[in-house]
């Protein structure tokens, strides 16, 4: 079939009315005058190098047999270890998958159900998941829940309840780059950087809050909240209770929001443990009827992490605030979770003993595979934010950079893309204010896959060091040389009779 024109033409000159002249530029422009700015306009952040790392690897994806010299994929935070738990219960439940309750098809009632507010029996299971990973010391109410599609879509629907366009939020940095797109994008909420730094294993400090707080009012943006991922996407650090009492503290003093983004709760496999938002809120025993600041703080959680089904879009908004749930349950309209998912879900949570199990052997092969990850690049001399949750590390490569800029982190990631062909985020990417660090994910691949990416990084870290001792080599060499010729140089200047100077 011939290729159809940008004019719905099959391109040939005699079904061309007008003639088609227009350059490509000028189509482009046409395009963007029939459609929305919204639809237009760039601050999606597709062009981050976060997802030009994506396209690139989707161009030559790594695998064992078919294309063992493609890219490998480390820029994914993805879940893939204990996909072998969940197949085994499939199995011994046909039932949840195969829409019957107790040998009875239920396939008619999961059809026609559309209620915005969700299957009551997921919402109970998903508020007594939550408390388990929280370690029972909270509890949820399964009224004060909102169900969305993943958390992209519980991200931006509380943008949407808690903030006008043009008003902003303060975030942490480094930050997940899909943040620009959830926040921002179609809310035209904006973000104001709380600069962290390696310097304290870039925990957030008042005087950072202060400052962004500032620098929102300088750029005449109302601060609505502060938005953290606890644990942390990209840094894989939990949050210290000392943090989220400053937090707390912050938010009471400016009368603003807390989004707590928990998504990697479940995530955590070495100590310290995880400590909830909702933990110290309640430690601090103001009570949940008159205290406003319970009404202040929201929580997002989404099983695309701990359970790893980012392909089954199951999120959730936890809030205080009554009129939060009513705005955000309307909302929810666009973007359900399918009945059937609700359904195979509930069935699966509320199987207490499994998925017991499931998160301490989870967890376990969390630990391992970050073992493997900070040992590999240990070895190469590379180092790592001391981290206990989440899938990937915060890896500083700072000595590795031909200068210290964020273009030198560009170049190495290039390097590192298409010559080393791992695919992995730079720093810049999450908005960090020190080049040199990268985000490395390692639990969406097999052990095997894993020691073949450090295998190549060590080929590439062995050959730019052998490199820098050539050059270091030669440099001294010539420095000798220079030297020298200037002893030389002096002597015979020294030997000559002073006017001859
Ligand atoms: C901190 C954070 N929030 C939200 C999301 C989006 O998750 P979901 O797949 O549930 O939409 C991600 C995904 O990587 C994330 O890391």
């Amino acid at each position: 079939m011939a290729d159809m024109g940008l004019d719905g033409s099959n391109g040939t000159r005699e079904h061309m009315d007008p003639p088609c002249t227009l350059s490509r530029v000028q189509k482009q422009k046409l395009i963007m005058k029939l459609l929305s700015r919204k639809a237009t306009c760039n601050s999606h952040g597709q062009d981050s190098s976060y997802f030009l790392g994506w396209q690139e690897y989707e161009k030559n994806p790594y695998h064992e047999i078919n294309n063992p010299d493609g890219i490998i994929q480390m820029g994914l935070a993805e879940n893939q270890l204990s996909f072998d738990l969940l197949e085994s219960w499939l199995e011994k439940n046909p039932d949840a998958a195969g829409f019957k309750r107790d040998g009875q098809s239920i396939f008619r009632d999961l059809a026609l159900f559309q209620d915005y507010n969700g299957l009551p029996a997921f919402k109970n299971a998903l508020v007594e998941f939550m408390s388990e990973i929280r370690g029972n010391k909270v509890s949820f109410d399964p009224n004060k829940i909102v169900l969305t599609a993943g958390a992209t879509s519980a991200n931006e629907t509380l943008m949407f309840c808690l903030a006008d366009p043009g008003d902003a939020f303060l975030l942490p940095t480094p930050y997940y780059p899909g943040f620009d797109r959830d926040l921002k994008w179609r809310t035209g909420v904006e973000i104001v950087p709380i600069h962290c730094a390696s310097s304290n294993g870039f925990q957030i400090t008042e005087p950072a809050l202060q400052q962004a707080y500032q620098e929102a009012q300088q750029r005449n943006l109302r601060v609505k909240g502060v938005l953290v991922t606890n644990p942390s996407n990209p840094l894989g650090t939990s949050m210290t209770r000392p943090e989220l009492n400053l937090l707390l503290n912050f938010i009471t003093e400016k009368d603003i929001h807390l989004i707590s983004d928990e998504i990697y709760s479940g995530t955590v496999f070495s100590s310290p443990g995880f400590v909830s938002i909702m933990e110290v809120l309640k430690e601090r025993k103001c009570d949940i009827n008159t205290s406003q600041v319970w009404n202040q703080v929201h929580i997002v959680y989404s099983l695309s992490k701990d359970l790893g089904l980012p392909g089954f879009r199951v999120g959730a908004i936890y809030s205080n605030d009554e009129m939060v749930v009513a705005a955000a349950t309307k909302m929810s309209s666009f973007g359900l979770i399918s009945s059937q998912t609700q359904y195979l879900l509930s069935e699966m949570l509320s199987d207490k003993k499994f998925m017991n199990k499931y998160m301490k052997e989870n967890q376990k092969r969390l630990k391992q595979r970050h073992q493997m990850l900070v040992s590999g690049l240990d070895k190469v001399g590379i180092s790592c934010l001391k981290s206990n949750a989440g899938l990937f590390c915060w890896v500083d490569m700072r000595h590795l950079l031909r200068s210290n800029t964020f273009e030198a982190e560009l170049e190495l990631w290039r390097k590192i893309v298409c010559d080393v062909r791992l695919n992995i985020s730079p720093g810049s990417s999450c908005h960090s204010t020190e080049p040199g660090w990268f985000r490395v994910c390692f639990a969406n691949m097999s052990e095997e896959t894993l020691s073949i990416a450090m295998g190549r990084l060590k080929t590439y870290v062995d050959s730019i060091t052998n490199i820098n001792t050539i050059n270091n080599h030669r440099n001294a060499k010539s420095s000798r040389r220079r030297s020298l010729t200037k002893w030389v140089f002096r002597l015979s200047f020294d030997d000559r009779e002073p006017e001859q100077r």
